[in-house]
């Protein structure tokens, strides 16, 4: 595992290099200078689970055979396409949240240098997307199903930000609008497409394949998503920013988290009431009176339920997949993300 995170990230800095001397661009040192810090900063440093996925999907699709040089090459740089991706949607996402730290250090934009200027390099991360495509794919068979595929999954990401965050508009904070399918939808969109369902279109494309013909394996990655995004609505409260990397802030954002929605679910109207007075306040007394209203509820105990019960379910229908490569792949993402605290 270590050795292919390690060959991994070579393969990240020949993107890199690639890139840094684009012709079709005139780099001074400046430019090419604030492109290669930019990169170092939010590209590499996450778990690179997406990214790696790619490649370990690709191998098990090929029955373990080892791959080549530059199959290896090929699929480790789509994985890097979606660490790309993730960088440029966590960019923009963290000016948008008000985020503090991510992958525990300021977010990008929280750097004085930096400041708006992080909204254009959001931008040029997702078009470092397509120079990648370009050079190495242009000429596959599968080159234009990729570039489709790319833009299909930014669409339903994009989408599920905006329902995110206009649930969130200041000056309508109305909570009775919150429930357990609106988060589905956000969830499944922002997260369950790039997340889970991308790495894997990826590797069987590659692979000359693709995923309609997999019967309910999208269903299968996509509910893997919303399970992993649970967790991450259960981690901004919970977790240990020392171990998620990132400070939560989803109640002063009056987000519609997987815990609200279950709070409202289980609340008598005086603890609803003090939820409408706290909740999506910056103070951070309203915060822990939240905080405080979640541990009356006992929601981590509902939580741990949560896990258990969609564990249990997910593996039903792995298991019930008629192809046992398939059944490693989607078997192998879910031990990632099971009980997982980062
Ligand atoms: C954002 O979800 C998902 C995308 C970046 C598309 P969150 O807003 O919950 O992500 P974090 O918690 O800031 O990482
Ligand atoms: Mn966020
Ligand atoms: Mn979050």
């Amino acid at each position: 595992m270590a050795e292919l995170k390690s060959k991994f990230l070579q393969v990240y800095a020949v993107l890199k290099s690639e890139l840094l001397n684009d012709s079709a661009f005139e780099f001074t040192d400046d430019s090419r200078h604030w492109i290669d810090r930019m990169l170092d900063y939010n590209v590499p440093g996450g778990k690179l689970n997406r990214g790696l996925s790619v490649v370990e999907s690709y191998k098990l699709l090929k029955l373990e055979k080892e791959l080549t040089d530059d199959e290896f090459f090929l699929a480790s740089s789509l994985g890097w396409c979606i660490e790309w991706l993730q960088a440029y949607f966590l960019v923009l996402d963290d000016i948008m949240d008000s985020s503090h730290t991510r992958r525990g250090q300021p977010c990008w934009f929280r750097l004085p240098k930096v400041g708006m200027i992080a909204v254009n390099d959001g931008i040029i991360l997702r078009n470092h997307i397509s120079r990648i495509l370009k050079k190495h794919f242009k000429g596959k068979p599968y080159y234009v199903d990729l570039l489709d595929l790319f833009n299909e999954v930014e669409f339903q990401t994009t989408h599920g930000q905006m329902i995110d965050l206009i649930t969130t508009f200041v000056g309508e904070k109305d909570l009775s609008k919150y429930s357990l399918n609106l988060h589905r939808r956000i969830v499944e969109y922002k997260t369950g497409y790039y997340s889970f369902y991308l790495p894997v279109a990826c590797a069987l494309l590659m692979f000359g394949d693709n995923l309609e013909s997999h019967g309910n394996v999208k269903g299968i990655l996509l509910e893997m998503g919303t399970y992993f995004q649970v967790q991450d609505d259960y981690l901004d409260c919970f977790g240990d920013p020392k171990e998620i990397g990132k400070i939560g802030t989803d109640i002063e954002d009056f987000k519609c988290s997987w815990l609200v929605v279950k709070a409202l679910e289980l609340c008598n109207e005086d603890q609803k009431q003090i939820l409408n007075e706290n909740y999506g306040k910056q103070d951070p007394a309203c915060v822990a009176k939240v905080k405080e209203l979640y541990k009356e509820l006992k929601i981590q105990d509902v939580y741990l339920e949560y896990e258990r019960t969609r564990y249990e379910k997910i593996t039903n229908s792995i298991e019930a997949h008629p192809s046992k490569e398939v059944q490693a792949v989607l078997k192998s993402f879910l031990a990632k993300i099971y009980k997982r605290h980062k």
